[in-house]
This record gives C-alpha cells, sequence and structure tokens, in this order.
C-alpha cells in the first residue's frame, strides 16, 4: 500500500472473530474520541480459537482486505487468536501499520505477589509459537496456569453471557485453587464475562485484560507515524457484521459507543 495514499481522517480499522473486539473499540472511542473507525465482526466464522493456524491467517487476510479497500489507515487485530496466529504474516505482506492484541501476561507477572497467574484463552492462542515464547520467558520466575475457555466465545456470540457460568467455574478452579492472584484475559470477547468472573473469584485476585494498552499503542504509532486525526470534521463509526445485527447492537448498548454515530452495514 501506498501511505500517500492514507490521511489522517481516514478510519482505524479493527476486526475480531466476532463481537469480542468491541472492548476494544470501547477503549479506542475513550483515548481516541476524534478518529472514526470501522469494525468488522467476522461472526460468520467465529469461533477462530478452534481453527488451524493456515485458516485463522487466510480470515485474517480476508478481514485486512477489506479494511485496506474501505480505507483504513491503520489496522487493530483486536483478537488474541489472530494476533498470536497471524500478525506476523500480516505484517510481512501489507504496508499498513497492524496493531495486536496478546495476554496480558507481562503485566500479570511484575503485578503476582504469589507468584502464580491464570491466563484464560482460547486454544489457538494458547497453542500459538506467541504465546509459547512470551510465556516461557516468565516460566523461570513463576508458575502460570493456563485453562482454555472452550466454547465462551460460542455462548457470547449468542449473546448468553449467563449460559458460561458452569464453564467459567470449571475452567478457572484450577487456578484459583492453586492460589493465583492475577487472571489474564486472553481473549476480546472476555472482558463480558468480567462481572461474572468476579462473583467466582476471591477478592484479592485481579482481573487483568489488555484493552487500554492497546488503546494507548494505538495512539503512539498513529502519533509517531503522523496519523492522528487533527481535523474537527463529523466522526464516523461503522460496524460491519456477517452475523446477526440485533446481537452487534445489542452489544454496542452495553458498551455505551455514542450511538448517533454508529452504523451499520453487512458483508
Ligand atoms: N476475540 C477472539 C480472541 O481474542 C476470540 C477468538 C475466537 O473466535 O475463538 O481470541
Amino acid at each position: 500500500m501506498n501511505k500517500n495514499n492514507i490521511n489522517n481522517i481516514a478510519p482505524i480499522g479493527i476486526f475480531d472473530s466476532g463481537l469480542g473486539g468491541l472492548s476494544i473499540c470501547q477503549e479506542i472511542v475513550t483515548l481516541l474520541p476524534n478518529e472514526s473507525m470501522i469494525y468488522l465482526a467476522d461472526s460468520a466464522n467465529t469461533p477462530y480459537g478452534e481453527k488451524s493456524q493456515q485458516e485463522i491467517v487466510s480470515l485474517s487476510i480476508k478481514n485486512t482486505e477489506l479494511l485496506i479497500a474501505l480505507g483504513c489507515k491503520i489496522i487493530i487485530v483486536a483478537c488474541n487468536t489472530a494476533t498470536t496466529n497471524a500478525i506476523s504474516n500480516l505484517r510481512e505482506h501489507y504496508d499498513i501499520p497492524f496493531i495486536g492484541i496478546e495476554p496480558a501476561t507481562k503485566p500479570a507477572a511484575l503485578k503476582t505477589q504469589t507468584g502464580k497467574i491464570g491466563v484464560l484463552a482460547t486454544k489457538g492462542t494458547l497453542k500459538s509459537d506467541l504465546f509459547i515464547t512470551t510465556s516461557n520467558q516468565f516460566r523461570g520466575h513463576l508458575e502460570i496456569f493456563e485453562a482454555e475457555g472452550f466454547n465462551l466465545v460460542r455462548l457470547i456470540e449468542k449473546g448468553d453471557l449467563k449460559a458460561t457460568v458452569p464453564l467459567l467455574k470449571e475452567y478457572l478452579a484450577p487456578m484459583i485453587d492453586a492460589g493465583v492472584d492475577n487472571i489474564v484475559l486472553g481473549c476480546t470477547h472476555y472482558p463480558f464475562l468480567i462481572p461474572l468472573i468476579k462473583e467466582l473469584v476471591p477478592n484479592n485476585v485481579a482481573i487483568i485484560d489488555s484493552g487500554k494498552a492497546v488503546a494507548k499503542q494505538t495512539l503512539n504509532i498513529l502519533r509517531s507515524e503522523g496519523l492522528l486525526n487533527s481535523s474537527v470534521s463529523a466522526v464516523t463509526r461503522f460496524f460491519y457484521t456477517n452475523g446477526k445485527q440485533e446481537l452487534l447492537e445489542a452489544f454496542l448498548k452495553k458498551i455505551e459507543l455514542p450511538s448517533n454515530s454508529v452504523s451499520f452495514k453487512y458483508f
């Protein structure tokens, strides 16, 4: 892509395997309220976490190409599974800045008092080379308890958050019993479960996600690339889905995005 064609009023492109990346949109709107955005919810292909790396790469390429065709100036891969499996491939092939999201193992490692942390993430993330390499850096100093959040994404995509409770109990019990004091939410869908998770874990256990760090990194990269929107023109926020628009709308209400700036499209 020719960077000369990108201007700073162009939107930020964001994609996820579905609705999870909306938790990132929320942080972006808070930190970068003047930026327009285009969000792709690839709900028809959810969950990515149970697909092969090759499938995750090709879905990530499809999403990237659509966001580039729509004129985005930067792409946020708002999915841990797509980041850990595909971002190096995307960076190799497209000349547009990418921001990824990975489980916040490092912040948890720095914060823990018990030397024990938990990571709840998809199978695709936990099995990825990127996650294994990063978490191995800390394993000498602390114990990391991993849990695969099998079926959590499917239930969240149906809007059935309450149905996740028995699964959360099952997945979190071993790490709680082991004495973790920090639990990393390594999937952008999981922040929607924070109120339910808080009911299940002791008060001293911190729940950590990477949303704020991603927004901060986006700000830094836009600034360093000279791509921050300095104009006062109207902000637009388009939400594309290939799943159910009603569910997307319900989640958008939950995160309280200014609704007058929101439009929907099917892709
Ligand atoms: N939001 C995606 C993530 O952060 C969910 C992956 C999936 O679809 O399984 O990993």
